[in-house]
């Protein structure tokens, strides 16, 4: 049985990888979003390390950065053929947790695919799963829905983004509290906001009489063209439960459709046993897990 190696990636090998971790994981894992992460400058090559099987890159591994000193997460860990390259999963992953030892970070998670034989390496290294994450996509290529009548619909614009960045935070609250502390915080999660509308995000907000109720929010042509980013549909905890979510996934649909998207994608979590409100929501609006993805943490 070859016997791979496992080594630190080498910078003009960096380049290579986010294509390679697609197709090892079937698109589990894509590639735009790991070319981010890995040409970001939070991301640190020191972290990242190969296996090598005669001469070729057949796996890898990452410790990245969270937005907060001393917050990590392994990701990317994946290996061509994997099922019969376990020995070389565990390396990596050895090698990787090695890494971690030197940082001692604060926190440390891992995300990976839902997905044989990565988990149970997890598993064996003492990671136990903690929450799911999803992948939904929905296609928009059908006729739109008739608008409603209930909320009104707007454009979010540059003068009116204040009034929902001051409300965002509290809009994740609480099925999100866990994220927005990986993200530095409130202010830091209030920032990224305010940030997204200036790098193209769009949003809508939905108004009942003189009140905000929630928005929703989309990057058209993000993955490629007509291929939209979905950013989530977020009701504030007051009017949870009204039948505001369904309709403004409804609106955010019937607005990507005239925006000429034919499909929208977001991640989202859930937890081990049951849906989310947001998956629940995104499912009863015709969207499609296409993936799944296990959070893991150390006890
Ligand atoms: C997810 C969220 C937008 C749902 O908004 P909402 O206005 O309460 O949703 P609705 O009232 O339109 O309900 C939508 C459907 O989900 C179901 N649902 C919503 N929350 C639920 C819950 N906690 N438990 C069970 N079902 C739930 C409803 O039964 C409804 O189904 P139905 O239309 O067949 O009756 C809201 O909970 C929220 O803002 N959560 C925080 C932000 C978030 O997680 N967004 C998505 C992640 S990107």
């Amino acid at each position: 049985m070859p016997q791979s190696i496992v080594r630190n990636v080498e910078p003009d090998e960096l380049g290579g990888l986010p294509k390679n971790l697609q197709d090892w994981t079937s698109g589990f894992i894509e590639l735009p979003g790991t070319k981010n992460v890995l040409s970001s400058s939070a991301f640190d090559p020191a972290g990242c390390f190969v296996a090598v099987d005669k001469g070729s890159i057949v796996g890898c591994v990452a410790v990245t950065n969270l937005p907060r000193k001393n917050w990590m997460v392994i990701r990317y860990l994946a290996a061509k053929r994997a099922l019969s390259r376990v020995y070389a999963v565990e390396k990596l992953l050895s090698r990787a947790l090695q890494y971690v030892e030197t940082k001692k970070p604060e926190f440390l998670r891992a995300t990976t695919p839902s997905m044989q034989p990565y988990v149970d390496v997890y598993k064996s290294f003492a990671f136990k799963p903690i929450r799911r994450d999803f992948r939904i996509t929905w296609d928009l290529t059908g006729t739109p829905e008739q608008p409603n009548k209930l909320v009104e619909i707007r454009e979010v614009t540059e003068k009116t983004a204040s009034e929902i960045a001051e409300v965002y935070v509290e809009s994740l609250r609480p099925y999100w509290d866990w994220r927005t502390e990986e993200q530095g915080g409130e202010e830091a999660v209030t920032h990224n906001f305010r940030n997204g509308l200036k790098r193209g995000e769009r949003w809508l907000s939905g108004h009942v009489g003189k009140d905000l109720v929630g928005f929703t929010g989309l990057i058209p042509d993000y993955y490629n063209a007509r291929d939209a980013r979905f950013r989530g549909t977020y009701v504030l905890p007051e009017y949870r439960g009204k039948g505001y979510g369904r309709i403004l996934m409804n609106e955010v649909s019937n607005w990507a459709k005239t925006q000429g998207q034919h499909k929208m994608t977001v991640y989202t979590f859930s937890y081990l046993d049951s849906l989310s409100p947001g998956a629940l929501l995104y499912i009863k609006s015709g969207g499609k897990i296409d993936s799944e993805y296990l959070q893991m943490q150390r006890a």
